[in-house]
């Protein structure tokens, strides 16, 4: 079957660069992304290409090409599910924050609603793809619903699950390492395969393309991030044992890495990962873990979790150690908030969990981030439900210009890896800070040496990790 038309529904981080990335690799194939936020379809659609809601290096220079042309963003869900042949579920799949599985389970909420409106606006036979990232089978219960309320169409389901990283989502659409697409053994199963097969070989070589079975394609997802966000606490793990032994952590990784079975990669010692999947996917695991009774598998893996808790922790406690046990009233500049750089997206970055432990000690915290509005700042200290909207904003200021952050500071804390921190003129920052001067560097990505001996040199320069 040739695909000429797909509907995505969800118009996020994952939604909107995937479908602008196909719509312009297939300029045969009509792509309509939807979504029920009205504002969100009113940002991907807007003129200014410097607003859209997801900022991606190169994401603009693509949807300027295909919008219009074959890209198109809408909140009629039912018309576009309707008039495509293959409907893509990019929603997001959040841990659930109530009843059965609260704070572990992923919220299936969502996928199940695009279940049913798929179902009830379809009037032709249809492929689902499951593009969110799922608890292994899921797709069964997709198709359920499917199967039950789909007035007698008849439906494909199809896993292809999404590897891209924020930051670099243009760079690994164009070029992945793999495309997983899992699907039904059965013959009809196979060609709904090879239909989104055909999609990405537009541009992605062949032998890229792997397919499996959709429990397996399902299950890589999560293993892949689990696998992902192992390597960043283990090498956490190792920056606490360095700290106390001697050891420099980024020879030990490089040492390591260079090691052909374990690899340089994701070997970054930091203040602890963040992102909205990696700690959401493995919770989800290890909760389907214990529901198979796997005491073991889930324990396992819930400790690459309680490690990167443990770092975010220790990251604040060394602050407040390094300023004499008190940052009552003291000004505590971060640069950075999002969860990496290049990204605005700010889910579970480690910022906001660093900067509530300091709050805690009625630290005065000062924000700059070159890509996060105040707004979403302060979203995201209410959202943890600790304190008062007020009192957030008479402990927690948040400028745009990043030497005006560090005026008067008594620390500034690095708790994202944007490449403009490491060009800041350190000396005038140093001047302008109150003395002793302190930097906490949760990225590790500043000459220290060259810190420590400036003219009138940092004292100390902390090198964190
Ligand atoms: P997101 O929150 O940015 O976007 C989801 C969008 O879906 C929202 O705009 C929401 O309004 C919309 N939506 C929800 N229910 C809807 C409905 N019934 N009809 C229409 N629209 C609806 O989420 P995201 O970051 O794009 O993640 C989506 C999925 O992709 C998640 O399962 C996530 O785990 C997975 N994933 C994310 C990334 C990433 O880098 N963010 C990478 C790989 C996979
Ligand atoms: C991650 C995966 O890399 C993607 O393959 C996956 O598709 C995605 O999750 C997802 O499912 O959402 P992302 O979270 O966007 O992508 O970004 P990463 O580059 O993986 O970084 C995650 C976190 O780990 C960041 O906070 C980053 O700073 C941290 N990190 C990463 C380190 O602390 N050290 C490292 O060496 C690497």
């Amino acid at each position: 079957m040739k695909i000429t038309k797909i509907c995505c529904i969800g118009a996020g981080y994952v939604g909107g660069p995937t479908m602008a990335v196909i719509a312009q690799k297939c300029p045969d194939i009509t792509v309509t992304v939807v979504d029920i936020n009205q504002a969100r379809i009113d940002a991907w659609n807007g003129e200014d290409l410097d607003k859209l809601p997801v900022y991606e290096p190169g994401l603009d220079k693509v949807v300027a090409e295909a919008r219009g042309r074959n890209l198109f963003f809408s909140t009629d869900v039912n018309k576009a599910i309707d008039e495509a042949q293959m409907v893509f579920i990019s929603v997001n799949t959040p841990t659930k924050t109530y009843g059965e599985g609260k704070g572990m389970a992923a919220d299936l909420k969502w996928v199940e609603l695009c279940a049913r409106q798929i179902a009830a606006a379809s009037t032709s036979d249809k492929i689902v793809v499951e593009k969110s990232t799922l608890p292994v089978r899921t797709a069964q219960a997709v198709k359920d619903i499917l199967d039950n309320t789909g007035g007698g169409r008849k439906f494909q389901i199809l896993s292809n699950p999404e590897f891209l990283a924020e930051g670099t989502a243009v760079e690994d659409l164009l070029a992945p390492d793999r495309v997983l697409i899992g699907g039904d053994p059965g013959p009809e199963g196979q060609e709904a395969i090879e239909a989104l097969v055909s999609v990405y070989a537009a541009w992605v070589p062949r032998e890229r393309i792997l397919t499996t079975n959709i429990w397996s394609s399902e299950l890589s997802k999560l293993t892949a991030n689990a696998f992902l966000a192992q390597r960043v606490s283990s090498i956490n793990a190792i920056s606490e044992l360095c700290e106390q032994t001697g050891a420099d952590v980024t020879e030990v990784a490089r040492a390591i890495g260079a090691d052909s079975r374990i690899g340089p990669k994701f070997l970054k010692a930091s203040v602890g990962f963040g992102g909205s999947c990696f700690q959401k996917d493995i919770l989800n695991m290890v909760y389907i873990s214990r529901s198979y009774g796997l005491t073991e598998v889930a324990d396992y893996w819930e400790q690459v979790i309680k490690m990167n808790d443990h770092q975010k922790a220790r990251f604040a406690k060394n602050i407040i150690k390094s300023l004499y046990n008190t940052v009552n009233g003291k000004k505590i500049t971060f640069l950075g908030w999002a969860f990496k750089k290049d990204t605005n997206d700010t889910r579970e970055s480690a910022a906001i969990y660093v900067a509530d432990h300091l709050i805690n000690e009625q630290a005065q915290i000062t924000v700059y981030d070159p890509k996060v509005s105040e707004e979403k700042i302060y979203a995201d200290l209410e959202y943890l439900n600790t304190r008062s909207p007020e009192e957030i904003r008479r402990l927690v200021k948040v400028v745009y210009d990043p030497y005006e952050a560090c005026l008067d500071a008594h620390a500034v804390a690095i708790l994202t890896e944007w490449d403009e921190f490491v060009d800041y003129d350190w000396q005038r920052i140093y001047e302008a800070m109150l003395k002793p001067a302190k930097v906490f560097d949760g990225r590790n990505i500043l000459p220290h040496e060259e810190l420590r001996t400036m003219a009138s040199a940092y004292s100390p320069s902390e090198r964190q990790y």
